[in-house]
């Protein structure tokens, strides 16, 4: 008869290579996990290229999947997270619509489309960028009102939608924007009253609502008269 038994020797060895395998697959999650995150910015920022017609060619051969999403143009990434903290495509000869896609880019600080030629409504997805500090769409062609969800960007300073045709309200929802510095929806087609909430935001250094330049001690006593 054959002893199927384990010896001692294969139990050792067993335990062995279980401890090795979970060392392994310790070692190895959290750099898949970063690198599927870093992988996850890169495939979002090629589906946008796609959808857009890049008018100069500046994304056409420096957004490849053979470099460091990290190292294409209009793109930093964070020391901390490693993740797309910066996109910067100001002034590259852009048309098309923001798709929802950029709402992935789970890490952003800074979105900087200003000066191309962006239409359309801007996509819900967007309000799930709760990193932001400076988002800046000016001189585009987007259109739709000045979106509610702005309101749950709680760490932007800088809000600048001028030159776009924006239409209807200011939402008083942009009043929950408690670190507002610069608030600029000038040249648009926007109508009503400025909303009194504007007036609680602490922070705010520059306004400028349609067209004129206030800043939020005259807005405030514009509102009391
Ligand atoms: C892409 O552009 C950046 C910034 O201009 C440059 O440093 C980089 O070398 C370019 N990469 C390729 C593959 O062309
Ligand atoms: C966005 O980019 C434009 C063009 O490079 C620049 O002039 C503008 O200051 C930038 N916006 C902000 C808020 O820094
Ligand atoms: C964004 O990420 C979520 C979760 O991974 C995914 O379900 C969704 O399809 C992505 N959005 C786009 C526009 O690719
Ligand atoms: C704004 O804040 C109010 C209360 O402070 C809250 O009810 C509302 O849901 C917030 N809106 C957004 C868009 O975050
Ligand atoms: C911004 O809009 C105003 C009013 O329509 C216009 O006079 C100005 O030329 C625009 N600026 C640019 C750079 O298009």
């Amino acid at each position: 008869m054959i002893d199927i038994r384990p010896t001692l020797m294969d139990n050792i060895k067993f335990h062995f290579l279980w401890i090795l395998l979970i060392q392994c697959v310790m070692i190895s999650l959290p750099m898949s996990m970063s690198m599927s995150n870093l992988t996850t910015d890169q495939s979002m920022l090629l589906k946008f290229k796609n959808q857009i017609l890049d008018l100069h060619d500046v994304l056409a051969s420096n957004w490849s999947s053979t470099s460091s999403v990290c190292h294409w143009v209009g793109i930093s990434c964070s020391a901390r997270h490693g993740r797309v903290s910066i996109l910067d495509l100001s002034e590259m000869g852009l048309k098309g619509a923001i798709t929802p896609h950029l709402g992935n880019l789970s890490f952003l600080v800074s979105l900087n489309l200003s000066g191309n030629n962006f239409h359309g409504y801007l996509p819900k997805e967007l309000a799930k960028l709760r990193h932001l500090e400076l988002v800046d769409l000016s001189y585009n062609a987007l259109n739709g009102e000045i979106p509610l969800w702005f309101g749950a960007l709680h760490k932007v300073k800088y809000l600048i939608l001028n030159n776009n045709t924006f239409t209807e309200t200011i939402p008083p929802t942009l009043a929950n924007m408690s670190n507002l510095e610069t608030l600029d929806l000038g040249y648009n087609l926007i109508q009503g009253k400025i909303p009194y909430e504007i007036g609680d935001l602490q922070k705010l250094k520059m306004f400028r609502e349609v067209y004129h330049l206030i800043c939020v001690t005259v807005c405030l006593s514009l509102r009391a008269s």
